[in-house]
């Protein structure tokens, strides 16, 4: 994106301009994105996985709608990291479990988050759904679509809420953009979307064992490479298709109100050739009904771009991007009122954050009071699919045709 300081700040005082009149400023701000207190208390919770991701959820947690009782992980570093942060935050201190059959069974969860590697998501969630409890799942949904399907049942068997990870559902930016862009066609006819996710860091974690002689062939991993690099092999993971492409295929889907039908892609592993199974670089193209094309960019060897969300239509152009942030440009200028420049603004991660706290605070408020989740099964099933179907064009170099869900 080629863009003046002058041309950003206008792009954002437009943006802010169309928002700002129906919004609600606690949206802004971490500390009163939900509202406070929990009608009937926290309620009872669990986490499985708590590496990368499951670090970001427990910091997202808050006792005043979680009570988290209980810790699985098969490290024992991660666990005791894990009970030393909830102890810290004013949380009781978890009982730690290694087996999530155990913790299942023994602790009358009523919620749990899973965020361990891609190719346990079906097994640990169904289990967790059959034992009564609520799930929130991280995303990609599970390693293949028998899995999905296997976790609906169980939800559905069981009448319990799931909850599958995707932040843009509860972000501000992407909720702002669906309620007053994408509802009211602002932006006209859609025929073109970008969207980039460009890192330049190669994904490789170099972390040691818990221990010396750490052993985890019980849970299915030949050594600790393989646990520790989960992402990097196929048996578990669905590479960049599930880690980066499906956080923006959702998203795309659920604004343009649409599925694609048909997928074109190419990639491979053209820089860290250090044994990894899964492509650096992805170009993904998928094509939607009444002729829009989405244009997916992943890279892992430049960062130029970063995160980058561009929607294109007849009457006028969306930005969400991490270095510029919200931009938007009407093709007539005069279409908005600007008035003074309102004053609004959000920081791009903190806009994250907020999202994390809102999905949790959420996925509570499904499970004990019944409200809706914003992102839900039918999506992640969906955007399994479509992701699926990206991989196997990149693997064959060739269009790919996608039957509905
Ligand atoms: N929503 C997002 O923005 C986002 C971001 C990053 C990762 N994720 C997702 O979160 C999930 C985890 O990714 P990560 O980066 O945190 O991986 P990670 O390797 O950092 O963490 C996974 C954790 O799960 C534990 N684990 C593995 N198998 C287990 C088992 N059978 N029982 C209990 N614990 C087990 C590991 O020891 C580790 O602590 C993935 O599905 C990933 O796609 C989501």
């Amino acid at each position: 994106m080629y863009l003046t300081s002058e041309q950003k700040r206008i792009g954002q005082r437009n943006f802010w301009a169309v928002v700002g009149p129906d919004l609600n400023p606690d949206r802004l701000k971490l500390e009163t994105c939900i509202p406070r207190g929990f009608p009937g208390g926290p309620v009872r919770g669990g986490i499985v996985g708590v590496g990368g991701q499951g670090s970001v959820l427990l910091n997202a947690c808050r006792p005043e709608f979680i009570d988290l009782v209980a810790v699985c992980d098969i490290n024992p570093a991660h666990q005791t990291r894990a009970c030393n942060y909830l102890a810290s935050q004013g949380w009781k201190q978890p009982t730690q479990y290694t087996d999530w059959r155990e913790m299942a069974h023994k602790e009358n969860l009523e919620v749990v988050i899973i965020a361990t590697p891609l190719w346990s998501h079906a097994e640990i969630a169904s289990g967790f759904l059959e034992a009564g409890t609520n799930v929130l799942c991280e995303k990609m949904m599970a390693h293949d679509v028998a899995g999905c399907r296997q976790m609906i049942a169980a939800a559905d068997k069981a009448h319990r809420k799931l909850e599958i990870g995707y932040p843009r559902f509860y972000d501000f930016f992407h909720q702002a953009m669906e309620q007053s862009f994408f509802r009211p066609r602002r932006l006209g006819d859609i025929h073109f979307v970008r969207m980039f996710t460009d890192r330049n860091e190669s994904w490789r974690r170099y972390q040691p064992p818990p221990f010396p002689g750490f052993d985890p062939r019980p849970w299915g991993y030949p050594d600790w490479e393989h646990l520790n690099n989960w992402r990097m092999y196929d048996v578990y993971s669905r590479g960049m298709m599930a880690e980066l492409a499906s956080h923006l295929t959702s998203c795309a889907d659920w604004l343009l109100g649409a599925d694609p039908t048909s997928v074109y892609a190419s990639g491979g592993i053209y820089y860290y050739k250090d044994g990894r199974q899964v492509d650096d670089h992805m170009f993904v193209t998928y094509q939607y009904p009444g002729g829009c094309n989405l244009e997916l960019v992943m890279i892992l060897t430049n960062d130029f771009e970063g995160l980058y969300e561009e929607f294109n239509g007849t009457e006028g152009t969306l930005i969400l991007s991490e270095t510029a942030g919200p931009l938007y440009f009407p093709k007539d200028p005069n279409s908005i009122h600007k008035g003074k420049d309102n004053g609004l603004t959000l920081d791009f991660w903190t806009n994250f954050e907020i999202a994390f706290r809102t999905e949790l605070w959420t996925l509570c408020s499904a499970a004990r009071h019944g409200t809706p989740l914003l992102c839900g099964t039918a999506r992640g099933l969906s955007t399994t699919v479509h992701c699926l179907a990206g991989q196997e064009a990149a693997r064959t170099q060739s269009r790919v045709e996608i039957s509905a869900t």
